[in-house]
């Protein structure tokens, strides 16, 4: 069934878990991931990125909300990364429950004022926002160790952010890195903490692939609710397929789809995320907004 974010991020917070946000690019992805929730009870969130696919980001908005519908556990769609308000409005309309505002190349008032534009034409239509504070690194950016140390997220801008803003989630930058890199990154839980100190929403990491178990279980402790996850899973998607030796397509369709719900199997355990199915409705979401769609 679909579920609004909140109302499965209260579920993940009640057991000190995280929602895994699953970056998918095809509806047989994205099976597999649904399957791993199914499997464990485990509420999920599954997520776009509006670049690379082109147009062919429309149906599968479309697909993912016939699935997340279908779903024995609760499912929200959402949309990653996107600074262009055109595509937010037009992801909106498409009906996805979540957007990612990314203001974070811009600076501080604007990427607020970026957000709270989304919030306007969001909220009434009972879809939540996410923004970033501070910067993400890519494994590629080559930066010195000052360079990355400003992209940080501040903690001091956090609570005038929030206000300025009306983000219902905040992903914050902390050393994570999206991609895979030959060491796991390490986390700055020290600014973590502050950041959750300054932040009455839950906070989100960007970048899961990679992390190993005790930041990452770190990073629950200190208040991330949700863990985006891409390359993982798109690895293993893409290896099976490549691996697939059966001339038939539906094979090797089959083949990729249980190699994501094995991926997906491990992000849910070690995002604690299994059982959390069930708590959804019984602890704490936000108000139910009318939706348009
Ligand atoms: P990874 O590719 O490192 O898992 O990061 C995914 C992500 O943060 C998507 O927004």
């Amino acid at each position: 069934m679909r579920a609004r974010p909140s109302a499965i991020l209260a579920a993940t917070s009640a057991v000190g878990g995280a929602i895994p946000a699953c970056n998918v690019y095809t509806l047989d992805q994205a099976a597999g991931v649904v399957e791993a929730a199914e499997a464990t009870r485990s509420g999920l969130l599954l997520q776009v990125h509006p670049d690379g696919l082109g147009e062919g980001i429309w149906p599968l908005i479309a697909g993912l909300r016939v699935l997340a519908d279908a779903a024995s556990v609760p499912v929200a769609v959402h949309l990653d990364h996107c600074a262009d308000p055109e595509v937010i409005a037009r992801a909106i309309e498409a009906g996805v429950d979540g957007v990612m505002a990314d203001g974070s190349r811009a600076s501080l008032d604007d990427n607020a004022r970026f957000v709270r534009a989304t919030v306007d034409l969001a909220h009434p239509r009972g879809v939540e926002v996410e923004a970033e504070l501070g910067r993400l690194s890519g494994t590629e950016d080559g930066l010195t160790v000052e360079a990355r140390e400003a992209r940080l997220t501040s903690p001091s801008d956090v609570p005038g952010f929030l206000v300025a803003s009306g983000a219902d989630l905040l992903a914050v930058s902390i050393g994570n890195v999206h991609g895979s890199t030959p060491q796991p990154p390490r986390l700055d839980l020290e600014r973590l903490t502050a950041i959750k100190a300054a932040a009455p929403c839950p906070l989100v990491l960007h970048g899961g692939s990679g992390l190993d178990d005790a930041q990452l279980h770190a990073a629950l402790d200190r208040g991330v609710r949700k863990v985006n996850v891409n390359t993982e899973l798109r690895t293993a998607y893409r290896a099976a397929i490549g691996a697939a030796t059966s001339r038939e397509l539906v094979d090797v369709l089959a083949a990729g789809r249980a190699a994501t719900r094995t991926a997906t199997l491990e992000v849910i355990g070690r995002l604690r995320a299994a059982g959390t199915a069930d708590l959804v409705g019984s602890t704490a979401p936000a108000a139910a907004e009318p939706r348009r769609i």
